[in-house]
């Protein structure tokens, strides 16, 4: 089958680059559930509109309520989750576009194939690292109490784990700093990128 010609045609990523005057990139957050990953995300985006930068968020509700609709949380499914968003990911990024990607991909593995996926020179690592206690406490969606009572199985930080990033390009920990520091520490690293 001839599937190869067309790539000749289709306008390459340079194109879409200098058409939106911006560079694509992966900003990729991982951190346990409730660690504040979507919110600064939404932080980031709307500082990045601001400045006339396009962004795309995904994440969980976007995109395991869709895609990713048929996958739980085994380390098998779990990889399959990142995956699929990896590869969702490049595409975003071939286009130009800053794309934020938050979930929380618990081990180095994980990470390494988004990494891989993508390409690492368009890959930044932020670690949101808020301690399990914090996320705990917030524990906005009711999660870790369910966890716990053992009503929620393979929950990650209580009954599957969380390996944190040994060299992350940023790591934010939400419950020493302010929204809007995070925030600006993410767009930083944007537009140094
Ligand atoms: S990942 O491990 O595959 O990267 P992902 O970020 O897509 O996880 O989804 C995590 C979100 O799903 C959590 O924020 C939480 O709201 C919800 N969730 C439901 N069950 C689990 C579980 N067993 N472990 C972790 N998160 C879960």
């Amino acid at each position: 089958m001839e599937i190869f010609p067309i790539f000749d045609k289709m306008l390459t990523r340079q194109d879409k680059e200098q058409l939106l005057g911006q560079r694509g990139i992966m900003i990729w957050m991982t951190g346990l559930s409730g660690s504040g990953k979507s919110t600064v995300a939404i932080g980031v985006e709307r500082e990045l509109q601001k400045r006339g930068i396009l962004c795309r968020i995904l994440d969980g509700d976007n995109i395991r309520a869709g895609i990713n609709s048929n996958l739980g949380f085994s380390a098998e499914d779990r990889k399959e989750n990142i995956r699929r968003i990896a590869e969702i990911g490049k595409l975003f990024v071939d286009t130009g576009i800053v794309t934020i990607a938050c979930f929380v991909s618990p081990t180095l593995e994980l990470r390494q194939m988004a990494r891989e996926i993508i390409g690492p020179d368009d890959f930044r690592e932020v670690y949101i690292a808020t301690p399990l206690e914090e996320c705990e406490r917030r524990d906005v969606k009711g999660l870790y109490a369910r966890a716990r009572k053992g009503e929620v199985k393979d929950f990650t930080g209580i009954s599957a784990p969380f390996e944190a990033p040994t060299n992350p390009d940023l790591s934010l920990d939400t419950s020493q700093m302010t929204l809007k520091d995070e925030v600006e520490a993410v767009v930083d690293l944007c537009l140094r990128s």
